[in-house]
């Protein structure tokens, strides 16, 4: 009995092992001050294709009344959409967004974004941001919260001036100019 106990003890602590290596023990709080700040500025073309053979935003979901409803309250998208330096769609790829957007307004049309913006260009490749917020598409301009980050963009908070540069109002395809700062 004694034996068996011992090798279930050893037993757990195996597999215990990578729980402890993960991080060292001691210390598990630390503070750290005076780390300085960057602000980063960036523009680029956000293309959102919802027609077409290859759209690069899909319905994922919608309620039973979305469709009666002029705003097209409910409904959900999923999209992976390119993000170029200029507003042609073949000019440089820099990153993708990836997210959901929905429609959050009732009575005006508004989207809730919840998107990844990861990017690939230069020494920003495999760095990304997060953005969250309303996004009234049929106001020329808007702002919404850019609310984290990872890679050079650890701690980012900042916001997103979004610019409407082309849309097609029967396709519902857009082009949009982001303008993103970010203290980081
Ligand atoms: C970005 O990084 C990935 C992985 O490190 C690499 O495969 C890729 O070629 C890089 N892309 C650019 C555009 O530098
Ligand atoms: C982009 O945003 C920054 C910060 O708000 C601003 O200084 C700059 O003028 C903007 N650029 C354009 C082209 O609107």
């Amino acid at each position: 009995m004694a034996k068996l106990c011992l090798v279930f003890f050893i037993i757990s602590l195996v597999i215990a092992m990578p729980w402890t290596q993960a991080f060292p023990l001691d210390n598990w709080p630390q503070r750290h001050k005076d780390q300085k700040e960057t602000v980063t500025n960036l523009q680029f073309y956000f293309h959102d294709t919802v027609s077409g053979k290859n759209p690069s935003a899909i319905k994922v979901a919608q309620s039973a009344d979305t469709e009666k409803s002029p705003t097209l309250f409910g409904a959900i998208m999923m999209a992976d959409d390119p993000l170029t330096q200029g507003p042609d769609p073949n000019s440089k790829l820099v990153g993708r967004a990836q997210g959901l957007y929905g429609s959050a307004g009732q009575s005006e049309v508004c989207l809730i974004m919840a998107m990844n913006f990861a990017f690939i260009d230069g020494i920003y490749n495999g760095s990304s941001i997060s953005l969250l917020g309303k996004n009234s598409a049929m106001s020329p301009v808007r702002e919404m919260p850019i609310v984290g980050g990872t890679g050079l963009f650890r701690l980012a908070r900042g916001y997103a001036i979004a610019k409407t540069l082309w849309f097609d109002i029967t396709t519902g395809d857009a082009i949009v100019g982001y303008n993103v700062t970010v203290v980081h």
